[in-house]
C-alpha cells in the first residue's frame, strides 16, 4: 500500500496552491471519517481523498483524465486510481462511481467546499458549527455559487446517507484538522 507520506509528496509535486492543499486535506479527513464509520480501511480511503485532485492545478482541461498517468508514478493500485477518476463523473469524465468509497468521495468533494465556505463566514470558523448553519447556506443559492448542490443531493441518494449525517460527519472531520486548513 502506498503510504500517506509518498502520496503527499506526489500531491506537492503537482500542486503548489495553498487552497488546493487545504481542499485535499479536507477531503482526506472526511474520507477517513466515513471509512471509520463504515469499518473500512481508513488509510486507504484517506489516500484517495488526498490525491483526488492531483491533476487539477497543472492539467485543468484534462481533469480526471491525466490523473492515472501521474498516480502511476507512485504505483497507486488501480482501484484507488479508478476511485479518484470517478469523482468527476458526468462533469469531466464518464468513470462512474460504483463502490461505496467512490460514492462517498463523489458526494463529499463538493460538500467540503460548502462547509469550508461556511466556516470562512463565521468568526469562530469551524468551532461549534452546526448542521443547521450549513443547511442555511445551502439554501442561499448566491452563497458559494460554485458548489453544486444538486450533485451533493444526487450523491447522497447514491451512497444512501442522508444529508444531515453527511454534513455532520464532514463538520466533525474538518473540525479535527481546522488548524492545518487555516480555520
Ligand atoms: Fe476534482
Ligand atoms: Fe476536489
Amino acid at each position: 500500500m502506498v503510504t500517506r507520506e509518498k502520496a503527499l509528496e506526489l500531491f506537492k509535486k503537482y500542486n503548489k496552491s495553498e487552497s488546493l492543499y487545504h481542499h485535499a486535506l479536507c477531503v482526506e479527513a472526511t474520507m477517513r471519517a466515513f471509512a471509520r464509520k463504515k469499518g473500512e480501511d481508513e488509510e486507504y480511503w484517506g489516500i484517495v481523498g488526498l490525491l483526488h485532485d492531483i491533476d487539477w492545478e497543472m492539467f485543468p482541461s484534462e481533469h480526471c483524465k491525466k490523473a492515472p498517468e501521474l498516480l502511476k508514478e507512485i504505483d497507486l493500485p488501480d482501484d484507488q486510481i479508478h476511485a479518484i477518476c470517478s469523482h468527476g463523473y458526468q462533469v469531466c469524465c464518464d468513470v462512474e462511481p460504483t463502490r461505496e468509497m467512490e460514492k462517498v468521495l463523489y458526494t463529499i468533494d463538493e460538500l467540503t467546499g460548502l462547509v469550508y465556505a461556511t466556516a470562512l463566514m463565521r468568526p469562530e470558523h469551524m468551532n461549534g458549527m452546526s448542521v443547521k448553519s450549513v443547511k442555511k447556506k445551502w439554501k442561499s443559492s448566491g452563497f458559494a455559487a460554485g458548489v453544486n448542490r444538486e450533485l451533493i443531493q444526487k450523491g447522497s441518494e447514491m451512497c444512501g446517507i442522508e444529508i444531515p449525517e453527511l454534513i455532520q460527519t464532514t463538520i466533525d472531520a474538518m473540525t479535527e484538522i481546522s488548524a492545518e486548513i487555516g480555520l
